[in-house]
């Protein structure tokens, strides 16, 4: 089949690295024995849609949004905007547009320890380490009533059975999958205090040990989740579980294994993972991501990594379209190239964008 896939470049250094992921994709397309084919419909989104179209989201984008099988985004934003707009008005509300209108709640954050990155922890202490941050992401605080006065804000954080249990068999599901190392779910929350974590507590040690009893389910306090993430990073291979707040920020405290944003790959769902692909498979809407932003400071410059998008490409390879082989090789194609030396700046080289992009499609082609 021909999955389309909505390209958002978005601003920065965002088109930089969102070419190099459709070149891979390309080139899976074009070879000889290609399970599937990739038809690209690239958009304006963020600051440069803000430019061209006076909002940083078109009704035509969202549209699409909803229509084509997964969307690739670079990231939105950078000092240009900055100030005069914020929230829904600002560039990063054309990704919560979008997310919302395509009910992508699990976010998907993978991490892993890469030797050839400038991990701020202790070799013998980070290496093994692999886990996803699973993110519930349309709930809890964010989107609960708020009020405002000058004198007085709250905000609701409250969860329901059903959103709970969805997000709790997405991550059983994925503490099976051999993307991790470990079938292990770790639920992260604060029930000693919070009742909306009572409930996810009780509701995720409901769901997973009744539906998938060969998952080892542990709950941790989100707080001192934070330190062990820190002194004991490898505890946490398999899954990390954890509602919008929490899951915000377990996910960017993971950032720090690999030592490089550039690097890191990340992926909303709007429902579980596709099974490994069959002739007639169904996709599953996804919208996916590198972790990093715009990097205004090196935009233009043809030296960004393009690591964290091209793992995008291979996160919506497996699962949005249940195609587990290519996206297992697109990752040892980058793993393969950093083993041979080449690097980007914020690994400590001296390769561009573009090279690096070429020497993964290269090795792609050897495997
Ligand atoms: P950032 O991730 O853009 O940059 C942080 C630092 O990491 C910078 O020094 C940058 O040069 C470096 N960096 C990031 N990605 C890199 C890559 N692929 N290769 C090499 N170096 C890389 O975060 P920052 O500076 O906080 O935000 C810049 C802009 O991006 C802001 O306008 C922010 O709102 C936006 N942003 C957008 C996101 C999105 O669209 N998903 C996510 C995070 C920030
Ligand atoms: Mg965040």
């Amino acid at each position: 089949p021909e999955y389309s896939i909505l390209l958002l470049g978005g601003d920065g250094i965002g088109p930089e690295v969102t070419a190099e992921a459709a070149a891979v994709l390309d080139q899976l397309s074009a070879s000889p024995n290609a399970r599937a084919t990739f038809k690209f419909v690239p958009r304006a989104f963020g600051g440069c849609s803000i430019d061209e179209h006076g909002v940083s989201v078109t009704e035509e984008t969202l549209e699409q949004g909803k229509k084509c099988d997964a969307i690739l985004m670079g990231a939105v934003g950078g000092p240009k905007w900055d100030g005069k707009r914020r929230g829904f008005e600002g560039p990063e509300g054309a990704t919560l547009r979008l997310r919302e209108v395509t009910d992508v709640y699990a976010n998907i954050r993978p991490t892993e320890y890469f030797p050839q990155g400038k991990s701020p922890l202790r070799e013998e202490l980070v290496r093994g380490t692999k886990y996803i941050v699973l993110r519930e992401n349309c709930g809890g605080a964010f989107y609960g009533p708020k009020v405002e006065e000058p004198d007085y804000a709250s905000d609701l954080w409250s969860y329901k059975r059903s959103e709970i249990e969805r997000i709790a068999r997405m991550a059983a599901t994925l503490a099976l999958s051999p993307a991790v190392p470990v079938k292990k779910v770790i639920s992260c929350d604060k029930a000693n205090v919070l009742a909306s974590s009572r409930i996810w507590r009780r509701i995720v040690e409901e769901t997973i040990t009744k539906e998938f009893p060969d998952v080892e389910l542990v709950h941790q306090l989100a707080d001192s989740a934070t330190t062990l993430m820190m002194t004991k990073p490898s505890m946490f291979n398999g899954v990390i579980v954890a509602d919008n707040t929490f899951g915000d920020i377990l996910s960017d405290l993971a950032a720090v294994i690999p030592g490089t944003l550039g690097v890191l790959p990340s992926g909303c769902l709007a429902d579980l993972p596709a099974p490994a692909w069959t002739p007639g498979l169904k996709p599953v809407k996804g919208f996916f991501e590198p972790v990093h932003g715009s990097a205004p400071d090196i935009a233009g410059q043809g030296i960004a990594n393009p690591i964290g998008a091209i793992l995008s490409a291979a996160l919506m390879l497996r699962y949005s379209f249940g195609l587990f082989e290519e996206a297992k090789a697109i990752e040892d194609a980058v793993n393969l190239t950093l083993e041979s030396g080449l690097r980007t700046k914020d690994m400590g080289g001296s390769s561009s964008t573009k090279e690096l992009g070429s020497a993964i499609r290269e090795n792609l082609k050897k495997l």
